[in-house]
């Protein structure tokens, strides 16, 4: 079987000091998505980047940007980022006093809603809200750092997601994110992953358009 699965390349392990030729390199390279790691040091004990950057991170680039917002108040700043151009984002349901609303607003303001689940979450605590969301981020390490080891514990709540979708015949797309390289990726896609995150697996290689070709054809022999 042949999958077609998205790249989504996460600048947070990019050249910060070059981070235009970054982002186009990996444009370049094939890379479907941007996937922009948001972090408030409070809600994760790391500080990345605002909307200030993603507003320049838009003017950089076509691809969609896929935000990642491991934040302690997404309902106060889900709205800024979608109005810097994030097309994708999403949401930790623990940081929000209810899930529910804060996937409203991100689907009224005109993004796509996506729900994470971190390593230690079981999927049924996301199940009620299968309806409001386009996309469900399954965590394959602890929010917080790039460069962390694939979890692979994981994987069977992966393809119990997969499952979920395919039975319900739901629209949604499963994103799996952290450690996943070239020489891991053939086990999320095999699991049920559509769109796969990779920031050192990407940026840490000296060839983008190799590791991202190279990843594909990992993803198609599952
Ligand atoms: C982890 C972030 C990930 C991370 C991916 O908190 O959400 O997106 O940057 O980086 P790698 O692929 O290096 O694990
Ligand atoms: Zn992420």
């Amino acid at each position: 079987m042949t999958k077609s699965i998205k790249i989504a390349p996460s600048i947070l392990s990019a050249d910060f000091t070059r981070l235009t030729d970054e982002i186009q390199a990996v444009e370049a390279a094939g890379a479907d998505w941007l996937h922009v790691d948001v972090m408030d040091g409070h809600f994760v004990p790391n500080i990345t980047i605002g909307p200030v950057v993603v507003e320049w991170i838009r003017k950089a680039t076509r691809l969609p940007l896929d935000a990642h917002l491991m934040i302690s108040d997404p309902d106060k700043y889900a709205p800024e980022f979608i109005k810097a151009g994030a097309d994708w984002v999403s949401i930790h349901p623990e940081t929000c006093r209810d899930p529910s609303t804060t996937l409203r607003t991100i689907r009224a303001l005109g993004a796509k809603a996506s729900i994470a689940v971190n390593p230690d979450v079981a999927v049924e605590r996301i199940e009620g809200h299968l309806g409001e969301i386009d996309m469900i981020l399954m965590m394959t390490v602890f929010p917080g750092f790039a460069g962390q080891a694939f979890i692979e514990d994981v994987l069977p709540k992966i393809t119990k997601v997969r499952t979920i979708i395919s039975e319900g015949k739901l629209p949604l797309l499963v994103e799996t994110d952290g450690g996943i390289k070239a020489d891991n990726i053939d086990r999320v896609v095999r699991a049920g992953a559509d769109v796969i995150v990779s920031g050192s697996g990407i940026f840490k290689t000296p060839d983008y358009a190799e590791t991202i070709r190279l990843m594909r054809k990992a993803a198609e022999r599952v």
